[in-house]
């Protein structure tokens, strides 16, 4: 999972929606691909507009397709992500769709840079702190009581059972719940967008938000700081979102990521 280093080829079906996203009569949409996922997936920047050769009022998509995901749907992430946007800057919806082999979600574009652009990579630091910061505002805007979605631990368990992975015993029993929040469900720092000064502008990838404990989601972005930054950024982003670690929660819910 990376930004793309060398070029990448644009999928026919790719090439097919960024142009319906264009009007008859202008220029080609432009395409940069921003991010190849753990499946083969492929994200796109779309500009499409008549003002596209001068630079004035493009308008700018993303274009999310790949491989049928047995874990969620894009259909899936395109219900949360209207449910979320009225409480936080998350994507507005386009359109999805699928056919029996890929699927694809276009949405417009939030301001903003991924944690792992190559900006924020050069100020780990800030941007550690930006995501555990974003992660807890998130999770104080989204309300519990009218939440449908579900990520408990017991819902993982059985979507996991779903696809055939066999969870270690120790696995199966889960902390008590310390506190229920709507989580995100795919935390990892590259989910979350920064404005320029280094703040949590906002947040992507939601397929999988649910109902679940915080941190469920706090152990998973603290986690991926070193896979993104390297070590020595887990505890700014847990001082960041505001709480003392508690090592038995983190190592558990680490551990059900990793297995599931
Ligand atoms: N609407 C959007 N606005 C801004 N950036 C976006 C948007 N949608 C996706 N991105 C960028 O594309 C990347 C990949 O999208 P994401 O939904 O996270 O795909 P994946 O499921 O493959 O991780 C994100 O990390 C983010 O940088
Ligand atoms: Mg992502």
């Amino acid at each position: 999972m990376s930004i793309p280093a060398g070029p990448v080829r644009v999928p026919a079906q790719v090439l097919r929606l960024a142009r319906e996203l264009g009007a008859p009569g202008e220029p080609e949409p432009h395409l940069t691909p921003v991010w190849r996922n753990g499946l083969g997936g492929l994200t796109f920047r779309v500009t499409t507009g008549k003002q596209l050769a001068t630079g004035n009022g493009p308008r700018v998509h993303f274009l999310k397709h790949g491989p049928l995901d047995p874990e969620t749907s894009m259909a899936q992430e395109a219900k949360r992500l209207a449910w979320a946007a009225p409480h936080t800057p998350v994507p507005r919806v386009v359109s999805h769709g699928k056919d029996t082999t890929h699927e694809w979600l276009i949405t417009e574009a939030l301001d903003g840079l991924s944690a792992v652009d190559p900006r924020w990579l050069a100020a780990p630091e800030t941007a550690a702190r930006a995501v555990g910061q974003g992660l807890r505002a998130l999770h104080d805007a989204l309300p519990t009581e009218n939440c449908p979605f579900d990520w408990s631990v017991h819902a993982r368990l059985t979507n996991a059972a779903q696809r055939g992975i066999d969870v270690p015993p120790a696995l199966r029993d889960a902390p008590p719940i310390d506190r229920l929040v709507v989580c995100h469900g795919d935390a990892c720092v590259p989910n979350t967008l920064l404005d320029d000064a280094g703040h949590p502008s906002g947040h992507v990838d939601l397929g999988a938000l649910g109902l679940g404990d915080f941190w469920a989601d706090l152990a998973v972005a603290s986690m991926s700081t070193e896979w993104n930054y390297g070590p020595g950024y887990e505890a700014t982003l847990i001082e960041a979102y505001g709480v003392e670690p508690d090592r038995e929660q983190l190592a558990y819910y680490r551990a059900l990521w990793n297995a599931t």
